[in-house]
């Protein structure tokens, strides 16, 4: 196994369709729709560059283009914010741009499944050990999710996924792992399973879109078999990649949003909105009168 304890490179795969966001998704990917005043995108940028992350790469699809000119500098636009004397907003467009050259963006043609578009960064990688983080998952926490992964990394210099604890009647709509011995905030995963049938889960924890993975997964991806939903799964070739490293499930501690769906995504804004100083009160208001009384 690549003995490096380093984590430099994140994949964030943003291929999909977005189907559940049509018909915004027709035109807009749903990683540009705004949680209050950004978008779901740079929630999930801003955890992996917290964790250290110097290279960010992005496997993209058609109708995506968007995605890279929001990471590029809009030069007319910091040109008239100058002249005008807006600071506070250069200042915002300055904080979200990346460092130049430290971004990539790939395309995956079709959208084979998350399996394939993790695959589709095989070169860009190469041969150590990285980070994927779906962009549609939001995690809030104190300590982001990919620096809580990365102490568990650091310590086993394994494979570690982040995983959560679902009501067990809902066990069935998950990846879920089964889990051995424990080491910290980790445990051992001893098995995986996507979507169990109810009530056959081998425990509550579901993965909960967060990755930390040895290069040796491309071997597995590579061979581009067709799972669930006729989609090549990034969970089965985690599966093939069990028998010869371990894998350790870490317990995120913090608060999810998926945004991927609707729900979510309105829970997101309300939360978002809410821990905004400037917004808080007069969205707080907005939000009585519209509830009103029972
Ligand atoms: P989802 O299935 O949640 O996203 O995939 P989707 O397909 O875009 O959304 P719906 O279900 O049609 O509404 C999880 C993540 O994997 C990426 C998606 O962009 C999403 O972030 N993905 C999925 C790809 O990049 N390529 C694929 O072929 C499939």
């Amino acid at each position: 196994m690549n003995e490096t304890k380093t984590i430099r490179k994140a994949v964030f795969p943003v291929a999909g369709l977005g189907t559940r966001f049509l018909p915004a998704t027709k035109a807009v990917p749903k990683e540009m729709l705004t949680v209050v005043d950004k978008p779901v995108i740079q929630y999930i940028v801003d955890e992996a560059r917290e964790a250290g992350i110097e290279h960010f790469i992005f496997v993209t699809g058609r109708n995506k283009g968007v995605i890279e000119d929001y990471f590029d500098m809009a030069y007319e636009l910091e040109a008239t914010l100058k002249t005008r004397n807006k600071t506070a907003e250069l200042e915002i467009l300055d904080d979200q741009l990346p460092l130049a050259g430290s971004t990539t963006f790939t395309r995956q043609q079709a959208p084979l499944g998350l399996g394939h578009a993790i695959w589709c960064a095989r070169d860009i990688i190469g041969d150590e050990p990285f980070a994927v983080l779906l962009p549609d998952m939001i995690m809030r926490s104190k300590k982001g999710c990919l620096s809580q992964m990365l102490e568990v990394f650091r310590d086993t210099g394994d494979n570690v996924v982040a995983v959560e604890e679902c009501p067990p009647e809902l066990a069935h709509q998950y990846g879920i792992v089964g889990v051995g011995k424990e080491r910290g905030q980790a445990f051992e995963i001893t098995e995986m399973v996507e979507k169990p049938p109810k009530g056959k889960a081998p425990s509550n924890f579901f993965i909960s879109g967060r990755y930390v993975l040895q290069p040796e997964i491309f071997r597995f991806l590579s061979m581009q078999e067709k799972g669930a939903g006729g989609e090549i799964q990034l969970t089965d070739a985690m599966k093939k990649l069990m028998a010869r490293q371990k894998f350790w499930a870490m317990k995120y501690v913090g608060e999810t949003f998926d945004t991927g769906s609707k729900i979510g995504f309105l829970a997101a804004n309300v939360a978002y909105g809410l821990s905004r100083p400037d917004l808080e009160a007069g969205f707080r208001a907005e939000i009585e009168r519209l509830i009103g009384p029972k």
